[in-house]
């Protein structure tokens, strides 16, 4: 029996300690929630894809969609000089839709540096615009008190030691064509060249807040974390950098340390995600519409209140959003991006308190029917987004003995609780509902909130 107890005490101990994982450094479970707390906090960045393809302007794949070879691609190259790029003001953009944090492209699939680099001269100095992005982006963004991220293409559509795979524009379908096609080309190089980018992009920026690595794809004609040596480039992120925070598409899900938080992209989750039984750290990643970098001709944005909704429900299930801006090649955000920035911002101003610092409510609270809760753990009020507004009586159940004070979110103003108008609804409701007294007039807000202070 002793002997059985002390066993099951080290399995528990050895588990815990994540003893039976493979690491890339140590941090114990309290240390990296402070080390996102920021991060969970803000709830809301901006991703932004910038690149030549913004002047294709027919999606940031158009290399691999189109198959254009390296000697027609070249143009886009030759020609790039965003004119008009001014960082300052997309910097106060972001800020005023009430994003806290911002990820821009350094290099994306098409291999382009946004950087000046010395390991290729396939960057931005050797182009007619000749000034280093990255650096101007990085002062103006930092100016206006925003976290800086950046996204690092893992995979490289123009370095000649690449090996063609599956998701490549000369990509093939056999294995002996493979075998042709990659026989003069060597990973192990391209390997090197990754690390010293990464290295040089941490570096040369001071304080880098979260790198986003993209994307791994084990399997026939892939390439995963030994392609990319991922573990020593990891070691090198967190020796660097040893603050950032860094998202998961590296291939190191079974790694200590190998990723900080998981990326769902262009769907929502049913729930908050979990990694053994453990509910995770996670940001959304979404964009206006189909595309992330600038698509002239694409016409499936969405509305504001899809945006918001985005925004609102990640937070009610403990994730961030990253919604992304693919800027024209002239350097400036277009008309619809404005726009809909400006109007969530218009939404921020005045209800970013149920956004920033929320998180899921609580298992106690039941969202009533149309809504989408949030909870502030630090000043323990619960939100309530009404997506469909309700006809004067809003019926929460259960929860009479848990409300201190309720109030519109935007302006407020008090809502009073009472007996529901009309006798029929009265029949309905049960000892511990509690009944608020909505104005018949929706507030001119697109979606209202109601903030409930609780006992
Ligand atoms: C995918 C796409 C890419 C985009 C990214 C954003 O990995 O390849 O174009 O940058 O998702 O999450």
């Amino acid at each position: 029996m002793k002997n059985l107890l002390i066993s099951l005490f080290l399995i528990v101990c050895i588990s815990q300690n994540g003893f039976s994982q493979k690491k890339i450094w140590d941090e114990t479970a309290n240390e990296k929630t402070e080390r996102l707390a920021w991060w969970t906090e803000a709830r809301f960045g901006m991703f932004i894809h910038w690149g030549l393809y913004a002047q294709a302007a027919r999606h940031e794949w158009v290399k691999k969609n189109e198959r254009i070879s390296d000697a027609d691609y070249q143009k886009y190259f030759e020609i790039f000089n965003p004119d008009l790029f001014d960082p300052a003001e997309w910097a106060k953009k972001a800020k005023a839709a009430g994003m806290k944090y911002a990820v821009i492209t350094t290099k994306h699939h098409e291999g382009f540096n946004m950087f000046a680099s010395e390991y290729t001269d396939y960057n931005i100095m050797n182009t007619p615009y000749g000034k280093d992005i990255i650096k101007q982006w990085v002062d103006a963004f930092r100016a206006e008190g925003l976290g800086i991220g950046f996204y690092y293409s893992l995979i490289d559509w123009h370095h000649p030691e690449y090996t063609i795979d599956r998701v490549h524009p000369q990509s093939a379908s056999t294995t002996e064509e493979y075998d042709a096609l990659n026989k003069d080309r060597d990973m192990g190089i391209y390997r090197a060249y990754l690390k010293n980018q990464v290295r040089e992009i941490l570096t040369n920026y001071g304080k880098i807040d979260i790198l986003w690595l993209d994307y791994s794809f084990p399997g026939e004609f892939g390439k995963d974390h030994n392609d990319w040596g991922s573990v020593e480039l990891l070691k090198m992120v967190r020796e660097l950098q040893p603050e950032i925070i860094v998202n998961d598409r590296a291939d190191l899900k079974d790694y200590q340390g190998g990723w900080d938080f998981t990326t769902p992209e262009q769907f929502k989750v049913k729930k908050w995600p979990e990694e053994n039984g453990l509910r995770i750290p996670w940001e959304t990643c979404q964009t206006f519409s189909g595309s992330w970098g600038y698509y002239r001709d694409e016409h499936t944005w969405k509305d504001n209140k899809q945006l918001l909704v985005l925004l609102i429900e990640s937070v009610s299930k403990g994730g961030n959003l990253l919604l992304n801006v693919g800027p024209t090649a002239r350097g400036t955000f277009d008309e619809r991006a404005d726009k809909a920035l400006a109007e969530m911002g218009e939404w921020m101003k005045v209800n970013g308190r149920s956004v920033y610092g929320c998180t899921q409510a609580p298992d106690i609270f039941e969202a009533p029917d149309n809504t989408l809760l949030t909870y502030n753990p630090k000043t323990n009020r619960l939100y309530i987004h009404l997506l469909d507004y309700p006809m004067q009586n809003f019926l929460i159940r259960g929860m009479g003995d848990k409300i201190k004070y309720a109030q519109f979110l935007h302006d407020a103003s008090e809502i009073k609780m009472g007996k529901p108008y009309g006798h029929w609804i009265a029949q309905e409701t049960e000892e511990n509902d509690i009944n608020l007294l909505l104005p018949v007039t929706k507030p001119n807000v697109e979606i209202p909130v109601i903030e409930l202070y609780l006992k």
